[in-house]
């Protein structure tokens, strides 16, 4: 069954370019982010373990984990691994699971046949401390994905974790937010001491909380 918003990310034990683990031991109290690879020595990919591993301090400061997944096996990942510092300019600096046995990626259903029967598409989940799934991303093969995006939706699930708001359209870090619908006026006077628009009842405009000068 596809794996969904809202339901516990499937625990595994893998084997990675920095050891073997299990990994929702591995993510402890983190927030963490999976993500698959078509496989080894391909052009995009090659591009996006760049572009995650010069990314790293802004997932480190958002306290998140980042792991990938190549259905190749682990002496691949070693040599791929030196061809992506040298083109990218950037060694890995995360675990890459070497899932050749396709475990991992058929518990997080990231082989879909009708587009291939041995390649990942591009699968990104995104867990919360609670292990939970928060977020969940599919592209196809010749599409790399957008990194700095991916950390703009972190940061909108981590006011939403932690502030009781959520973000409207093409929202960026330090915008103005949405004060959830369960908060009544009341709660939010105590949550929200910057005040906030009242646009229509249900649609209140708050400076970002973690930013607002109160
Ligand atoms: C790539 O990573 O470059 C790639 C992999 C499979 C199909 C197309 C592109």
């Amino acid at each position: 069954m596809a794996i969904r918003i809202g339901d516990t990310a499937p625990d595994f034990r893998a084997v990675t370019t920095e050891g073997t683990i299990s990994f929702h031991e591995w993510l402890g109290n983190s927030w963490g982010v999976l993500f698959s690879h078509p496989k080894d020595y391909t052009p995009v990919c090659t591009t996006e373990l760049g572009e995650v591993a010069r990314l790293k301090p802004e997932f480190d400061k958002r306290n998140v984990l980042v792991i990938g997944l190549s259905v190749d096996p682990l002496d691949s990942h070693a040599g791929w691994a030196k061809d992506i510092e040298e083109t990218q300019g950037t060694a890995l600096n995360f675990p890459l699971i070497a899932d050749s046995d396709r475990s991992v990626a058929d518990l997080y259903e990231m082989i879909h046949p009708n587009a291939s029967d041995t390649l990942t598409v591009r699968s990104v989940f995104v867990i919360g401390p609670d292990k939970k799934i928060k977020l969940t991303l599919t592209y196809p093969a010749s599409t790399g994905r957008n990194f700095d995006e991916l950390l703009r939706v972190i940061d909108s699930l981590q006011l939403t974790a932690n502030y009781s708001v959520a973000t409207p359209v093409n929202w960026k870090n330090g915008d103005d937010c949405i004060i959830v619908p369960s908060v009544s006026d009341e709660d939010a006077k105590e949550k929200f001491p910057a005040g906030w628009k009242t646009v229509k009842p249900y649609l209140r405009i708050t400076p970002q909380p973690n930013k607002a000068n109160v």
